[in-house]
């Protein structure tokens, strides 16, 4: 914990991202209201609510079936375009799944988007956790850490793609005989984002992307994983950006924040919960030291697709700023925030907490100065 808060802190402001709501049930598994749409409409007035409220990224979703409360799934590098289109600043990263997806395609099309984007789009590269998903469109299901040795050379060819001419590589999974792709992107380079954090995930996030993206968890908790990836980072010559989850509840009273967190958690859909908390243990399994994303989830974390309660981003805009700048001493570069009413909620935290963040940053760097 101490090397993280000496070594592995960076000194730029912290960046905010939203997930973007392009799949349908918002971000928990529960029958509460939610006033969160799918739909392109609401989406793009979200992404300029977010521009304007000082969010740097937006994350869009991939799924290819339903599940777990997500009827309908608008696919994420078509959404991540239009979302592109409608705003000036705003970074878009569109999620795209090996297997579906590969190199070549992903190339052209994050090539194209950020040519027509001045270098706007970036990509979060998943590696899967839903086998019944990979059935149902005919993908093979490879086991754990072989999804994530294709993930890796998955990004080694995007690379080389979009760096080289008669770019030329032999995978396991991906070949390249003097490819010259046409045209390559501008700078600034597309940036690789990974979700996943178990073992495999972090040494692939050691070698090869830009952002370890993990799922929510204590500023205690990131501060380990930072300390184990940056380190294998650094012996490659590396430095890793990390970007946590956190669902946020911001409200005039931490009692407040609270009730809407219990009454997430006692609307949640529990057969709907159990059945994800099934499907992503499972998926982890075969990941030799369950370590992953969803190892150690209980039902009231599993609400929330990806554990954001647990990094605690509930309460008065105080108290989450405050939380904020420890997430940023644990080494966090970029907080993902999910939201239970999307326009409304961004708005409120770009307007109550963000300056918040900003001075308290402005405070630590000024005694950090003067000591
Ligand atoms: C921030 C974040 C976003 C993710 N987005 C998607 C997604 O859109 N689609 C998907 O199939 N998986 C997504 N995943 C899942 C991961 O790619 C990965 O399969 C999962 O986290 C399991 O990783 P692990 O067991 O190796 O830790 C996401 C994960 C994280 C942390």
């Amino acid at each position: 914990m101490a090397d993280a808060r000496t070594t592995h802190h960076g000194s730029e402001p912290i960046k905010f991202a939203y997930w973007v709501p392009n799949v349908s049930g918002g971000l928990v598994i529960s029958d509460i209201e939610q006033r969160t749409g799918w739909d392109i409409g609401y989406n793009r007035k979200l992404a300029q609510i977010a521009e304007a409220a000082g969010f740097e990224y937006a994350l869009t979703q991939i799924r290819f079936t339903a599940g777990y409360g997500a009827e309908n799934q608008h696919e994420s590098v078509a959404f991540s375009h239009a979302l592109l289109a409608a705003t000036e600043r705003l970074k878009v990263i569109a999620a795209i799944l090996p297997g579906p997806w590969n190199p070549t395609l992903a190339a052209k099309q994050i090539a194209t988007i950020n040519n027509l984007t001045e270098g706007r789009v970036a990509i979060n590269l998943v590696s899967g956790w839903f086998s019944g998903e990979f059935r149902a469109i005919g993908e093979p299901w490879l086991d754990h850490d072989e999804r994530y040795r294709r993930s890796e050379e998955f990004i080694r060819a995007l690379r080389g793609i979009w760096t080289e001419d008669s770019f030329t590589f032999a995978g396991d999974f991906y070949r390249y005989r003097n490819y010259s792709l046409k045209p390559k992107p501008i700078d600034p380079q597309p940036e690789i984002f990974q979700g996943g954090s178990s073992r495999a995930a972090r040494d692939m996030a050691a070698r090869v992307s830009d952002w370890y993206f993990t799922n929510g968890n204590t500023p205690e908790n990131v501060a380990k994983q930072v300390d184990d990836v940056q380190g294998k980072a650094a012996a490659e010559g590396r430095r890793v950006k990390i970007g946590v989850n956190a669902f946020a509840v911001a409200r005039p009273t931490e009692a407040e924040a609270r009730a809407v967190v219990d009454e997430i958690i006692a609307k949640a859909n529990p057969e709907a919960v159990n059945a994800f908390g099934h499907e992503v243990k499972n998926a982890g399994k075969a990941s030799p030291e369950g370590e992953g994303n969803w190892a150690k989830s209980s039902f009231e974390d599993l609400v929330q697709y990806n554990d954001g309660f647990k990094t605690n981003l509930i309460g008065t805009p105080r108290q989450i700023a405050e939380r904020i700048l420890d997430l940023k001493d644990a080494g966090v570069d970029l907080v993902l925030l999910g939201f239970l009413h999307f326009q409304e909620e961004v708005e409120f935290f770009g307007r109550e907490v963000i300056p918040l963040v900003r001075a308290l940053e402005a405070e630590r760097g000024r005694s950090r100065a003067a000591a």
